[in-house]
């Protein structure tokens, strides 16, 4: 039996729980009447009522185990709420799809801000108010009515050799003449560009970003391919000078065990953020992890509260430890390694206004021939 078959017959018979305290007297069930429409407090049958169980909440992530189930734990520990996690390598809109109204989901938690609008324009989440959440997370980084939130940020960042004198860089640098040969990156089409290139149409426009491409495909060192670590790997053997790829490999590969492969790539390299030179008030392409309370989520009071421990300082400290992502919050402590990359200036630029141009931006990828 699944952890969601167990649930699903659970909420159902809280659902009819629900239904008698309703035809009865709401507060002889212990419950709160008439909470606001959307707070967590007016979560209803859902709010773990207490002096009783907590109860639990249905997660679905595409995250990798390793990663969350340490944050999970710590909520569970923090509010008795059992968390109930299917974990998904891909094919997170064809289960929704699939489940419809009746899904067990509560809290659908997923990378890239594309496949967080996906759920969201495909109408599998709802509307969320709370106050703990707008606090956190600033209003560009979150969506319209609360349908989406980030969680951590994953920035995109210039690799460049460890020698090399570099007095800040602007993403249109890549472009420049001087580094001729000299840069390395992954496919253009893999999501991580194409919402980088898609955050420079927004800025620069269409035109302008296709020259770019153009620009910086001549100064690639080798095919666009491969993973954002051959980017360090590629520096360490005298391939390139620099590259773009994105910052928590770095952490990942710094804190690696003294004299491993990763630790030697991680060794030869240092970060830059990058910000964007064309726009007034540009900052560094960050992409996500985010997440958002599904439709019809059984428990919703449970959702809202998970959503809201992942952005206490505990959990996102924790982000900031375990996979050396940045921290959506404000004020919390970084890994030594992300501390030593300086201050961030996130690209003040809405997400969903960067996501708008990514078809945009692939279809330019391709007419440059940027992976030829
Ligand atoms: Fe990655």
């Amino acid at each position: 039996m699944t952890p969601v078959n167990r649930t699903t017959r659970a909420a159902r018979f809280a659902g009819m729980l629900t239904a008698a305290c309703a035809a009865l007297l709401l507060a002889a069930c212990g419950q709160q009447p008439a909470a606001p429409e959307g707070s967590a407090a007016g979560a209803g049958a859902d709010a773990p009522a207490a002096g009783t169980g907590a109860g639990e909440v249905n997660l679905y992530t595409t995250r990798e185990p390793g990663l969350i189930q340490p944050l999970l734990d710590a909520f569970t520990d923090s509010t008795g709420i059992q968390v109930n996690t299917v974990f998904l390598k891909d094919g997170l809109m064809e289960r929704l799809g699939a489940e419809g109204e009746r899904s067990p989901a509560d809290v659908l938690m997923t990378v890239d801000t594309g496949n967080l609008l996906d759920v969201v324009d495909a109408g599998y989440t709802q509307a969320v108010d709370s106050d703990v959440l707008e606090e956190a997370i600033p209003a560009h980084l979150r969506g319209e009515e609360g349908h989406w939130f980030t969680l951590s940020l994953r920035d995109r960042v210039l690799y460049a050799d460890k020698d090399l004198e570099l007095d800040g860089f602007a993403y249109e640098d890549l472009a420049d003449p001087q580094w001729k040969g000299r840069v390395c990156i992954r496919s253009g089409q893999h999501p991580y560009n194409t919402s980088l290139f898609a955050a420079m149409i927004a800025h620069n426009g269409a035109e302008a970003t296709e020259e770019w491409l153009r620009g910086v495909k001549d100064n690639l060192a080798r095919k666009a391919a491969g993973g954002d670590r051959d980017v360090a790997r590629d520096i360490l053997a005298g391939i390139c000078d620099i590259g773009i790829a994105n910052a928590y490999y770095v952490g990942r590969m710094k804190n690696a065990e003294e004299g491993s492969e990763q630790r030697q790539w991680g060794d030869a390299i240092q970060v830059i953020r990058p910000v964007f030179a064309g726009a007034e008030d540009g900052g560094t392409h960050v992409n996500i992890s985010g997440a958002a309370i599904a439709a019809n989520a059984p428990n919703r009071g449970n959702a809202v509260a998970l959503l809201e421990y992942l952005v206490s300082d505990e959990a996102q400290s924790m982000y900031a430890r375990a996979n050396y992502e940045y921290p959506v919050k404000a004020g919390v402590e970084l890994d030594p390694v992300v501390a030593s990359f300086g201050e961030m200036k996130i690209d003040p630029l809405p997400l969903t206004e960067v996501a708008r141009y990514r078809r945009q931006a692939s279809e330019l990828v391709d007419k440059v021939g940027f992976d030829n």
